[in-house]
């Protein structure tokens, strides 16, 4: 059967990837409230379609810290793509640069930040993790920055991973093929150690995250590079000031999909106070259950200036490897564009806040 819609590489990923991965790719926290509740958000959401607008020639163009982009639907930071696929992160590049869309790579990539750069000519950015090892967190920037990635995100919803049932019950650790391409060996022996009960990336969290770091020590991951700073996990209006008061470049407002606090209000709840607190200072993109076109208008409307996909590109790259990542993203923006058209709004900057309920 043809495939239509992103939903449905889901059933055919599923096939595919190994039960105990494909629980690690799937799951949320806790009692998988935040993960629902991220879906049920996009749902709710209505459209407020404007007639007789010309919309010949629409184009969900944006414009991100200077780099033109064709469409604004980026690349989460998902780790270890090779549970997916065999050439992993190298697969994903290609099939976002075949789409000409932004990849935001994992600090937990199966491949180094190097091979994944030499597979694409589209922006790529640097997800980060608040290592304890300071030096070793500030070579992954610098790296960054020499192999030309164009910004770093920096993750701040975990400061430990959150309690995932799925995984804890499977006492999940790496498969012997997969390494933290990144980080070094005694990373790779942690994030490979079984434990009933435990999460090997868990365990792993808890021993090598800084726990401790606060605002004011993004001064020092600002230093290392030139590179714009975003923080990713942001899900209110008193941290989105504060992230603005820092001197930071731009926000993810995020629960991680569902993975971290169990509870948590959804991004997409979130999205209009983050909006309104940083009053256009910088731009706000927002990820967590965006699953087609509609959502993106959904989210556009609110005020992200991007979106960011998680786990579909996960199951595409399972299905057809980098043709499948290309595919989803391409999808997706025709489905934006769609959209657009009916809901008289050809271009980005026409969607706004009256264009939904
Ligand atoms: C399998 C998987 C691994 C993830 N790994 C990371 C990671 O390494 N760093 C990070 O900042 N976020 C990570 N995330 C969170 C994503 O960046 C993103 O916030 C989330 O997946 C968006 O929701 P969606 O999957 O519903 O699109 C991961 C998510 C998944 C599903």
């Amino acid at each position: 059967m043809a495939i239509v819609c992103v939903d449905d590489y889901h059933p055919l990923a599923r096939d595919r990837v190994a039960a105990h991965n494909w629980d690690y790719i799937e799951g949320g926290s806790g009692a998988e409230l935040t993960l629902d509740a991220n879906r049920k958000a996009f749902d709710a959401a209505r459209l407020r379609p404007r007639m007789l607008v010309d919309v010949s020639a629409c184009s969900p163009a944006v414009e991100l810290f200077g780099a033109e982009l064709a469409s604004p639907i980026a690349v989460a930071p998902t780790a270890y793509h090779r549970m997916a696929h065999p050439d992993g992160e190298r697969a994903t590049a290609r099939g976002a640069d075949a789409a000409g869309a932004l990849y935001v790579v994992s600090m937990f990539a199966g491949r180094t930040l190097e091979e994944v750069a030499a597979e694409t000519a589209s922006p790529l950015w640097m997800q980060l993790y608040w290592l304890r090892d300071r030096e070793k967190l500030a070579g992954l920037a610098v790296r960054a920055e020499q192999a030309g990635y164009r910004a770093l995100v920096l993750t701040v919803d975990a400061p430990q991973l959150g309690l995932r049932r799925r995984d804890l019950r499977n006492g999940f650790v790496l498969d012997p093929d997969i390494e933290p391409a990144n980080l070094g060996p005694a990373d790779s022996a942690l994030q490979h150690h079984r434990q009933d009960g435990r999460s090997a990336l868990g365990q792993h969290a808890a021993q090598s995250f800084d726990a401790s770091i606060t605002w004011a020590d993004l001064a020092w991951l600002r230093r290392l590079t030139t590179l714009p700073l975003l923080v990713k996990g942001v899900l209110t209006a008193e941290d989105a000031r504060l992230a603005v008061e820092h001197g930071v470049d731009g926000i993810v407002v995020s629960n991680h999909g569902g993975r971290q606090l169990d509870g948590a209000v959804p991004a997409l709840v979130a999205l209009p106070e983050v909006v309104a607190a940083v009053e256009g200072r910088i731009p706000v993109l927002v990820d967590g259950s965006v699953r087609s076109g509609r959502d993106v208008f959904v989210a556009l409307a609110l005020g992200a200036r991007a979106v960011l996909v998680g786990r579909p590109v996960l199951w595409a790259l399972a299905v057809s490897g980098d043709e499948g990542v290309e595919a989803v993203l391409t999808m997706m923006t025709r489905e934006l564009t769609h959209v657009m058209a009916l809901a008289g709004r050809p271009r980005v900057a026409d969607i706004d806040r009256s264009a939904i309920v």
